[in-house]
């Protein structure tokens, strides 16, 4: 138990699990695009999808658990390592450069930098994203299709989800090889192209989840 307790305090165990945790984001926003994507296949292929996911009602929460858990143990670490690393940090500007560039041997992108920013936003977003889609009685709404449809027809609505699956893209673009660094993958022969498969997951998350907004807000 103690080597447990241990791998939790020390920062490599604290990545370990952001790394884990992260890589089954990607997983689930993988089966979550497909999901989406029946939308195309019209009304009854959408709400016959949603229907056949919530007819799995135990499987289903305890993926919702496990989400759950992950994100709070994604952000819990995410935080807590921001911090040491920010304590841990010489002020002064010529230092932190320095610093900075050997903790990131591979030099820093737009996206590692804006890491902690993309993920306090991923978070916001999904907040509401839950309160739009999830914890809504759809029966008022006039079923899944129909509320999804209706809230895509305003601009700003569509506007914000293209906005948002971009700011994803970004997090995942870095969060990506990143984590397979973390699980020992850092290895210059497997790395270039981590780093493609990262950059091409990431615009396959960013263009076809803003497909469907972008879809619903022309087909209006
Ligand atoms: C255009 C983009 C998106 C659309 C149209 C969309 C649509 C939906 C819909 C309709 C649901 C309810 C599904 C059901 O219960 O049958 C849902 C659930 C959910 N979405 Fe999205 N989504 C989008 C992007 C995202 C992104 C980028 C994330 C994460 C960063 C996300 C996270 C979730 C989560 C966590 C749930 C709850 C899953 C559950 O309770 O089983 N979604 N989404």
């Amino acid at each position: 138990m103690n080597w447990f307790i241990a791998t939790f305090r020390s920062s490599i165990g604290k990545k370990l699990v952001m790394a884990i945790t992260g890589l089954s984001f990607c997983l689930f926003l993988a089966l979550h695009l497909v999901g989406n994507f029946f939308y195309y296949g019209g009304g009854s292929a959408f709400e016959g999808y949603s229907a056949h996911l919530h007819q799995r009602l135990v499987l289903l929460r305890l993926a919702e658990g496990g989400l759950i858990f992950f994100a709070v143990l994604h952000i819990l670490f995410a935080a807590i390592l921001y911090f040491q690393n920010l304590a841990a940090r010489p002020t002064g500007y010529v230092m932190k450069k320095s610093v900075v560039r050997k903790e990131t041997p591979g030099g820093q992108t737009i996206s590692s930098r804006l890491m902690p920013y993309t993920g306090l936003y991923i978070l916001v977003f999904v907040i509401i994203h839950l309160f739009a889609f999830t914890f809504v009685d759809r029966s008022a709404g006039g079923g899944l299709y129909r509320m999804v449809t209706t809230a895509f027809h305003n601009p700003f609505y569509a506007a914000f989800y293209v906005f948002s699956v971009i700011v994803v893209g970004f997090h995942i673009n870095h969060g990506f090889w990143s984590a397979f660094q973390t699980i020992g993958a850092n290895h210059p022969k497997y790395m270039p192209t981590i780093k493609i498969i990262s950059v091409v997951y990431a615009l396959i998350i960013g263009v076809c989840f803003s497909s469907i907004p972008v879809f619903i807000f022309l087909s209006a």
